[in-house]
């Protein structure tokens, strides 16, 4: 029985020098030195030997026990370093790689734009004024000299929310807070949401726009002409091209529609088109009346434009509604 287990060893110990991978050497071990293995087999028939051979053979058996234990732990050491020195990259993690960070949003366009235009005014002296969406009529209408039966009131074009009460359709109605609050000169610029109940692919039933009101003695529609040309050439470069409609506002006069001729490329092809951003005029008598203005002394201009359509003027965006639907494809362009 000495020779098996001096046969087993010199076998036991080849094959685990021999074990070519992790797996190999877990099979010797059960192969071995598992429950149903050779050498626990051979430790076994030790107890059914000769009484007088059992030491003997006890002691031979379990330091192959020991040996072939130590000599698999040895290779499994082994090999163990060699298969992961050996591992493919991509499964391990590369230590050198610099974090992933979280994406970062940025302002949307509207507030980019509007932003751009606080700031053009109030290097001009124009300070930030704002006002409450949920609007009396008597701001919206009344006090900006629009009759009451003028086709803007009309609840096809206007919200209204209660009798009396409308989402403001435009940010006009600052000027106669504004105005109620200050003695001139006054200059103040206007930015926040209107509503109309419109909507095709230059309207929407909610949009922003920017209000300006100067007041002052001897303000003159030159003034308008100036600030309004020096402001658009800052915002828009300074070949834009600007026209002045002859126009009619209930709150100004005289009055004028604000164009501006843009480019846009369809196909290869470079198309003028004349965009509407918004209108201006001298303010009326009247909304001074309702202002407690003194308007043989004072004159002023006023002004209001679409956020949107100036943005669409820049970046030659042919849809408001891209503005509205959130999509980041659109969005992270600006
Ligand atoms: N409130 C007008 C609109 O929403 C725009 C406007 C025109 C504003 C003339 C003005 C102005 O202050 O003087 O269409």
């Amino acid at each position: 029985m000495l020779e098996t287990i001096e046969k087993l060893r010199t076998q036991a110990l080849a094959e685990i020098a021999g074990a070519a991978s992790l797996r190999d050497a877990e099979d010797l071990r059960v192969k071995y030195l598992g429950r149903k293995g050779e050498l626990t087999g051979l430790l076994r028939g030790v107890s059914e030997a000769p009484q007088d051979q059992r030491p003997a053979l006890g002691k031979a058996a379990n330091e192959l026990k020991i040996a072939l234990t130590t000599a698999l732990e040895e290779r499994t050491s082994v090999l163990g370093s060699a298969e992961s020195a050996a591992k493919p990259a991509e499964d391990l993690p590369d230590l050198s790689l610099p974090g992933r960070r979280p994406p970062k949003g940025h302002l949307h366009l509207v507030s980019q734009v509007t932003d751009e235009i606080i700031e053009i005014l109030g290097e001009l002296g124009f300070q930030v004024a704002t006002g409450p969406e949920v609007e009396t009529e008597y701001y919206n209408f009344d006090a900006l000299n629009t009759p009451d039966d003028h086709p803007a009131r009309d609840s096809h074009d206007t919200f209204f929310v209660a009798p009396g009460t409308v989402l403001r359709t435009h940010t006009s109605p600052v000027q106669m807070r504004v105005m109620e609050r200050c003695k001139p000169p006054v200059a103040v610029v206007a930015p926040g949401r209107v509503y109309r109940v419109d909507a095709d692919s230059t309207h929407s039933p909610m949009f922003y726009q920017v209000e300006g009101l100067l007041v002052d003695e001897g303000v003159s529609f030159a003034d308008l002409k100036g600030t309004l040309m020096h402001f658009l050439k800052r915002l828009l470069g300074g070949n834009v091209k600007v026209r002045f409609n002859p126009h009619f506002f209930p709150f100004t006069e005289p009055s004028a529609e604000i164009h501006v001729l843009w480019t846009s490329e369809r196909g290869g092809q470079t198309q003028e088109r004349l965009l509407e951003i918004g209108g201006c005029g001298m303010v009326h008598p009247r909304v001074f009346e309702y202002a407690g203005y003194d308007y043989e002394r004072y004159t002023g201009f006023a002004f209001g434009m679409g956020v949107e359509r100036i943005a669409m003027a820049r970046h030659q965006i042919n849809s408001i509604h891209h503005f509205y639907e959130g999509d980041l494809r659109f969005l992270e362009q600006f």
